[in-house]
């Protein structure tokens, strides 16, 4: 066995910082959420994407999870401007891609149009709730979407941890170097608890390397900021795992919230960047009551492995039993409800938030010192 193929075969690399674009007028705005994308498909991140999404591949993917040529897609990555904006640009042109007054990548413009963001929200959502994080954000995302093949000319800059920042072909490059055959990615939003780390380890019984792979894109505020996780994560794996086994790097991608969809989503990137098994447990980029507890799981049902191409590994809600005296799930503890305690991000965060310490069993010490110092920032 060797690192997963690539999706749709190879890795695509769009990243041109020669790319000669002083003939090129018309420029387009992005937020955080395109940036990230855009950096994400130019590095191969998001193969087989070259581009953000024209109508055909938009509607295929919103619903039947497919890109139009039938590879799975789960998540619409697409570039919105504001109406006025799009009537300016036209199909053919080129565009450059800025923020703040520094370009970091041109678009060929093949496409515009508008989404129906009701039905965009109903499919990769599940609801058209605007308290769900991820469609008020839709919502709030100007109504046209630009289209085209993109080429990133300018890297955006890196948070305060640059050095975890690496391509696929990096990522590659490494567990190559470790001789490693398997890997397991991990998707985190939050800092690593108890429980994390305890299907993080069982996953490891199985694979050569475990990619701890946090999401450091934009998050909503209440989740604990990248810089301060980068620190408890690196602290966990100084003192609690073998480093040969164990490789940190970071995923820029913005947190879209869409529970199952996104699972696959999630699935997908982590192939490229070589996962040969990918972690999903309980609520996987849930939030509030919006999805059921295993619904991330179930969701891979649709698709063969073979055209997955990466091997989930489910893992039941863990927890804390105090007469197993360690981290259990129902498949592993015959005790009752009364003897446990549940971990989960949400709870730490509550309980940091109101100044108390999160006891052991929850967390490791290291790490809640770091969250502690971090949170008085
Ligand atoms: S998220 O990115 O999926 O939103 P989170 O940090 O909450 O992030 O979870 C990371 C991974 O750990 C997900 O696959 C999630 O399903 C799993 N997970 C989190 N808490 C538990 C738990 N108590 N038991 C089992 N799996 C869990």
């Amino acid at each position: 066995m060797s690192l997963s193929i690539p999706h749709g075969g190879l890795l695509i690399n769009r990243i041109d910082p020669n790319y000669d674009y002083s003939t090129i007028k018309k420029e387009v705005e992005l937020d955080n959420i395109s940036l990230s994308d855009l950096e994400l498909i130019a590095t191969g991140a998001y193969s087989p994407l070259t581009g953000f999404m024209n109508r055909t591949d938009y509607l295929s993917v919103v619903q039947d999870m497919r890109l139009e040529n039938g590879l799975i897609w789960s998540i619409p990555i697409t570039l919105p401007v504001d109406e006025n904006q799009s009537k300016s640009l036209k199909v053919g042109e080129k565009i450059k891609l800025t923020q703040n007054n520094s370009i970091y990548g041109i678009l060929e413009l093949e496409d515009k149009y508008k989404p129906d963001k009701e039905v965009e929200a109903k499919h990769v959502f599940q609801t058209t709730d605007l308290a769900h994080p991820g469609v008020k954000k839709l919502f709030e995302r100007p109504d046209v979407y630009l289209a085209g093949t993109i080429t990133l000319v300018k890297s955006p800059q890196k948070q305060n941890f640059q050095q975890f920042y690496l391509s696929p072909v990096q990522t590659r490059q490494e567990f190559q170097k470790r001789n490693w055959k398997t890997v397991v990615g991990f998707q985190t939003r939050n800092p690593v608890h108890r429980a994390h780390e305890y299907i993080q380890k069982s996953a490891l019984e199985i694979v050569d390397g475990l990619f701890l792979n946090p999401l450091v894109g934009e998050t909503k505020s209440d989740d604990i900021p990248a810089d301060v996780r980068m620190e408890s994560y690196q602290v966990l794996l100084k003192h609690y795992y073998p480093t040969d086994h164990v490789f940190l790097a970071v995923f820029p991608a913005a947190m879209r919230y869409a529970g199952p969809r996104e699972a696959i989503f999630h699935a997908m990137v982590r192939k490229n960047f070589g996962c040969t098994h990918f972690i999903v447990g309980r609520d996987h980029a849930g939030v509030g009551d919006y999805y059921g507890t295993y619904d991330a799981q179930k969701i891979f049902e649709h698709f063969s492995d073979d055209e997955l191409g990466i091997t989930p590994l489910f893992f039941e809600h863990s927890f804390y039993c105090k007469k197993c005296g360690n981290i259990a799930s129902t498949k592993t503890c015959p005790h009752g409800k009364e003897e446990r305690l549940i971990l989960s991000g949400t709870k730490v965060r509550e309980m940091l938030r109101n100044g108390e310490t999160p006891p052991p069993e929850f967390s490791r010490t290291e790490v809640i010192e770091v969250l502690i110092r971090g949170m008085k920032r």
